[in-house]
């Protein structure tokens, strides 16, 4: 769980907005609910020197006060780089480079790196062309080759994929090192690109699990593209898929409710449960879903999605899920507790919406 600069700040972000992040982190209690990743996107590289050895660019002055700040906090600080030669915002890769930046980076106290694919896709494209498995494999070399440079610094530095979810990435990203692979293109801060992504995510749960997880992309919630309704959805679906959640918007200016989403503590605790299980689709009819996440201790959560342009009643039935009439069943958005009638429950769930519940014996 974090931050992260790119949804919001992009191409501009800066030391002092990150910085800025660092400290609203902490003083919106955010760090306090689990944020405690501040992430730099891209643009921050600047230019290699006679040596090789890559330096920030005007926007970030010094990386290594900034980490300290970021750890002075009580935080975690990530950074971005690509295989190829240019990031995916054109700067500086890391290319033929490796070792050298995964220094440079351990010397600044780095203590996350998100490679993303970019440029290495022309240089895949023109070396494998439409040969699938060397272009799987390409990517698992350079990856690979991230992950052991990485390790050689001797400082844990968690590895991010992001390579969109090509090559069924899920099944190899654990074997180079992978904490976490993106499994998609990048979100927007739409509806439909959330929506797409987030229901798109079936039959992906068998390969997370703790210390590797699938990656649908950062959070939108709070950017403003969304209603409050449409980003509870998003914020659910993620930790029913035992997400990674990095916040992607400006933390200097959140309004209440876009803090309160973000730090439903017991939204989170389905997101981060030890068990570390992703959930699945267990039910579709029309444009209504309940999706499950099996949590530990038998419990489940349960999400009732409502996918549709209205207001629409979503029936539970408490056996289908496993449970008995009996069962105990807590609304995880309104922070209640609520009840079955005989074994099932009906809610009327709004456009775009959800009810998350938790629902145990
Ligand atoms: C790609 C990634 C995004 C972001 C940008 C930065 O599009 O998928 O998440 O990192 O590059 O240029």
């Amino acid at each position: 769980m974090g931050w992260n600069s790119w949804n919001h700040f992009a191409g501009k972000v800066t030391d002092a907005d990150v910085r800025g992040a660092a400290d609203a982190i902490v003083s919106s209690g955010m760090r306090d609910a689990g944020y405690i990743y501040v992430n730099i996107d891209d643009t921050w590289e600047g230019e290699r020197d006679a040596q090789g050895v890559l330096h920030t660019n005007s926007k970030f002055p010094d990386m290594k006060a900034l980490a300290d700040y970021v750890h002075s906090k009580g935080l975690k600080i990530g950074i971005y780089s690509s295989p190829g030669p240019k990031t995916c915002a054109h700067y500086e890769g890391s290319y033929q480079h490796e070792e050298q930046d995964a220094k440079s980076y351990a010397e600044w106290g780095i203590d996350y790196l998100k490679y993303d694919l970019c440029s290495y896709g022309d240089i895949i494209r023109k070396e494998a062309g439409h040969d699938d498995a060397k272009r799987r494999q390409m990517q698992i070399d350079a990856y690979e080759k991230m992950h052991k440079a990485l390790v050689a610094t001797g400082r844990p530095i968690v590895l991010s994929l992001c390579q969109y979810g090509w090559n069924n990435v899920w099944e190899w990203g654990p074997s180079v090192g992978g904490n976490l692979w993106r499994t998609t293109g990048d979100i927007s801060d739409h509806y439909d690109s959330m929506e797409k992504i987030g229901f798109g995510q079936l039959g992906l749960a068998k390969y997370a699990g703790p210390g590797h997880w699938n990656d649908p992309d950062m959070l939108e919630v709070g950017n403003g593209g969304m209603s409050d309704d449409e980003y509870r959805m998003h914020m659910s679906l993620w930790a029913i898929l035992a997400a990674p959640l990095l916040a992607g918007n400006d933390l200097s200016k959140m309004s209440p409710q876009t803090l309160a989403i973000l730090t439903n503590k017991e939204v989170i605790a389905v997101d981060q449960d030890a068990e570390g299980k992703q959930g699945d689709r267990a039910f579709a009819a029309g444009l209504t879903e309940i999706w499950i996440k099996p949590l530990s201790g038998g419990a489940k959560a349960t999400g009732l999605f409502n996918r549709g342009d209205a207001p629409t009643k979503i029936t539970l039935n408490l056996k289908e899920i496993g449970f008995s009439s009996k069962a105990k069943l807590r609304d995880l958005w309104a922070h209640k507790d609520v009840s079955a009638t005989n074994g099932s429950y009906t809610v009327v769930v709004p456009k775009h919406g959800v009810a998350l519940l938790k629902v145990s014996e």
